[in-house]
């Protein structure tokens, strides 16, 4: 089965908004704080960054190179213009979180802020493949969305994923659990209802068998 993705199929005004998502925003507190927590800034992988790059402007700053998988291609011409005072080598994976293919062991921070429950029936396999990404001291942030979610619902189930905080310890078992915080509010987006947005804000550190 194919996931569906977000920026497919959509009417033009709501592209229009899409792409503007974001657009000027100072990085996500939960970046940041993430950031605080990395030790070692050869390279960072953030997934979904588009279309505002708010987190990826951070990142970029810190890391000698940084890696960027979105399925939104019109994203690439910021991509082209992050800061390259960094010197930092920037690659941009233009596919689909399942088509990507990550090496093992390589990077020192992982970031997914509200993409990773895009990913549908596809998010084991995502998370699982990022978690092993991942060098062991590394750090990991990421959104998650909860079943009380108010998208969590039997006719979106091949293009969302909700997980409880049960199932995010099991899949998080290899790592420190630094932060694990609910994030809960009714929202807007655009011209649509209010929705109630449930997630939790995760930062967590790949155990070293080394330094234990
Ligand atoms: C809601 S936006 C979040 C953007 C950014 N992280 C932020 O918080 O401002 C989700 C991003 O993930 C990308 N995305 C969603 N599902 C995806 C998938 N399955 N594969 C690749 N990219 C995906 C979208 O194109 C979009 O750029």
């Amino acid at each position: 089965m194919e996931p569906k993705d977000q920026t497919n199929n959509e009417e033009p005004e709501r592209q229009t908004r899409f792409r503007n998502f974001g657009e000027g925003k100072s990085p996500h507190p939960l970046a940041l704080e993430a950031l605080q927590l990395v030790e070692s800034h050869a390279r960072a992988l953030e997934l979904g960054p588009a279309p505002g790059l708010r987190d990826a402007k951070a990142i970029v700053e810190q890391f000698q190179a940084l890696d960027l998988v979105d399925a939104e291609p019109t994203v690439s011409e910021k991509i082209a213009a992050l800061p390259p005072e960094t010197g930092a080598k920037i690659r941009f994976y233009n596919q689909r979180f399942d088509q990507f293919v990550p090496e093992p062991g390589v990077y020192d921070f992982v970031h997914a802020y509200n993409s990773l429950p895009f990913s549908g029936p596809y998010f084991d396999e995502i998370i699982g493949k990022i978690i092993t990404s991942l060098r062991p001291g590394g750090v990991l942030s990421m959104t998650i969305w909860t079943p009380t979610h108010a998208w969590n619902n039997a006719s979106d189930a091949d293009r969302f994923s909700f997980k409880s905080r049960e199932q995010i310890t099991l899949l998080l078992k290899d790592f420190r659990i630094h932060k694990m915080e609910l994030d809960e509010r009714v929202r807007t987006i655009g011209d649509k209802p209010s929705f109630l947005f449930s997630a939790y804000e995760i930062i967590a550190v790949k155990i070293d068998p080394e330094n234990n």
